[in-house]
C-alpha cells in the first residue's frame, strides 16, 4: 500500500527555507581560528542522501546499535512514550518507524518531525504512512529552534504529553556552547510531565572512532558526504571550492571527548565566496571543520541533563556498551 503524496503535511517554519540564506551564522562559523561549516548546512537533499550512505558503511555503527535497542525495546519505550512524538533532526526516519509503530498499536498516535530537507520530510511520510497507516505525520520544515518554537506554542500543543526524539547521537553534532544552548532551549519547551527521548555515542578507545569516522578502503561515504558542504557553498554562495584540493579525515580529541571531521587542503590556495562577501585562505595542511560527534559518558550525560530540569526515566544500552537511549522527563 502506499500513501498519497498529496495528502503529506508539512509546515514552512522558516520563510521560503531562508535557513539555507542564514549568512550571519555561516560567516561566524567560517571566521572561527578553523574555520567551520554549521551542522545542519550539510543536509541539503544531496547531504541528507549521501548521509544514508553512511549509516550502511560497515564501520559506521551507530546507526546499527541504535536500531538494534529500538528493535529490541520499542513496545516498553512505547508504552513510556505515549502517542504524541516529536523529532529533531529526523531524517529518513526509518529507525523512529520502529517506535512509532508500537506507539500507533496502542493509541492513535502523531509524528511531528523536524528536519531542513524538504525531500527527507515528504519522502519519509509517505514510507511512514505506508507502513503504519493509522499514523497522523505533520512535517516541520526547519531548524531545530524554529521547530521547538513551533512545538511550544501553545496553538499548536494537544492533550497529553508530548516526547521530543532526538536520536543517532545528533546531540553530539554541536559545540558545547550550541549543546548547552539546544538543552536549554528542549527544557523550556517541555512542559513538566513531556518527555525526552535521546540517543548518545558512549566513550570508546580512539581507534574505534577514527575507524568508525573515516571511509573504510573501497567506500567514499564520509569524503562525499563532507566534500558536499563545500560543494553547498559553492551552490548557494557561488564559492570556488575546488573538491579536489581537500582531503577528509576524522581524529578523536580524546581530551574534549569528540571526533572532528576535517577537510585538508592539500597545497595553499585562496577561496573566495561572494555570496559571503568573503576570502579563505588556505596553507597546506590547514583545514576546514566539518562536524562534530561529541561523546558521552552516561552518569555525566544524565547529571548535566537533571541539571537543567531534565530527570532520567529509564536508559537502554546495549551489551557491549557502546550506544545509549535515554528517556528524561520534564520535571
Ligand atoms: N550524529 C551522528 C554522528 O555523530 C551522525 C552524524 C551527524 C554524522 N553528522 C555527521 C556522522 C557528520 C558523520 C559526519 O555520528
Amino acid at each position: 500500500m502506499s500513501a498519497d503524496p498529496s495528502t503529506s503535511r508539512i509546515v514552512a517554519l522558516e520563510d521560503d527555507a531562508a535557513f539555507w540564506d542564514d549568512r550571519a551564522t555561516i560567516t561566524a562559523c567560517l571566521r572561527e581560528p578553523i574555520p567551520r561549516i554549521p551542522p545542519w548546512f550539510g543536509y541539503d537533499e544531496r547531504g541528507s542522501e549521501l548521509f544514508e550512505s553512511i549509516t550502511r558503511l560497515p564501520t559506521y555503527y551507530l546507526t546499527r546499535v541504535e536500531r538494534g535497542l529500538l528493535e529490541r525495546h520499542a513496545a516498553h519505550m512505547a508504552e513510556l512514550v505515549g502517542c504524541r512524538v516529536a523529532e529533531l533532526g529526523s531524517g529518513s526516519a526509518k529507525k523512529t518507524g520502529l517506535l512509532l509503530r508500537e506507539c500507533a498499536a496502542r493509541a492513535a498516535t502523531t509524528y511531528l518531525p523536524v528536519d531542513v530537507s524538504r525531500e527527507m520530510l515528504l519522502s519519509s511520510d509517505l514510507a511512514l504512512r505506508a507502513a503504519i497507516p493509522d499514523l497522523t505525520v505533520t512535517g516541520l520544515w526547519g531548524r531545530y529552534e524554529a521547530g521547538l518554537d513551533w512545538l511550544g506554542d501553545p496553538a499548536n500543543r494537544a492533550d497529553g504529553p508530548l516526547v521530543v526524539a532526538f536520536l543517532g547521537s545528533n546531540l553530539g553534532n554541536t559545540t558545547p556552547e550550541e549543546r548547552a544552548a539546544l538543552l536549554n532551549r528542549i527544557a523550556g519547551t517541555l512542559r513538566p510531565g513531556d518527555g525526552f527521548l535521546v540517543s548518545v555515542d558512549l566513550l570508546k578507545p580512539a581507534a574505534d572512532f577514527e575507524t568508525c569516522y573515516n571511509d573504510p578502503p573501497g567506500h567514499s561515504a564520509f569524503a562525499d558526504f563532507r566534500l558536499n558542504h563545500l560543494a553547498h557553498l559553492n551552490r548557494r554562495f557561488d564559492a570556488d571550492f575546488d573538491l579536489a584540493g581537500f582531503v577528509p579525515r576524522a581524529h578523536y580529541n580524546s581530551g574534549r571527548t569528540v571526533v572532528e571531521g576535517h577537510l585538508y587542503a592539500t597545497r595553499e590556495h585562496t577561496v573566495r565566496i561572494p555570496g559571503l562577501d568573503m576570502t579563505l585562505r588556505f596553507r597546506a595542511g590547514d583545514s576546514i571543520n566539518v562536524g562534530f560527534s561529541a561523546k558521552f559518558e552516561p552518569d555525566h550525560f544524565v547529571a548535566d541533563l537533571s541539571g537543567r530540569g531534565l530527570t532520567r526515566q529509564e536508559h537502554w544500552i546495549d551489551d557491549e556498551q557502546a550506544y545509549g537511549l535515554f528517556l528524561f522527563r520534564r520535571d
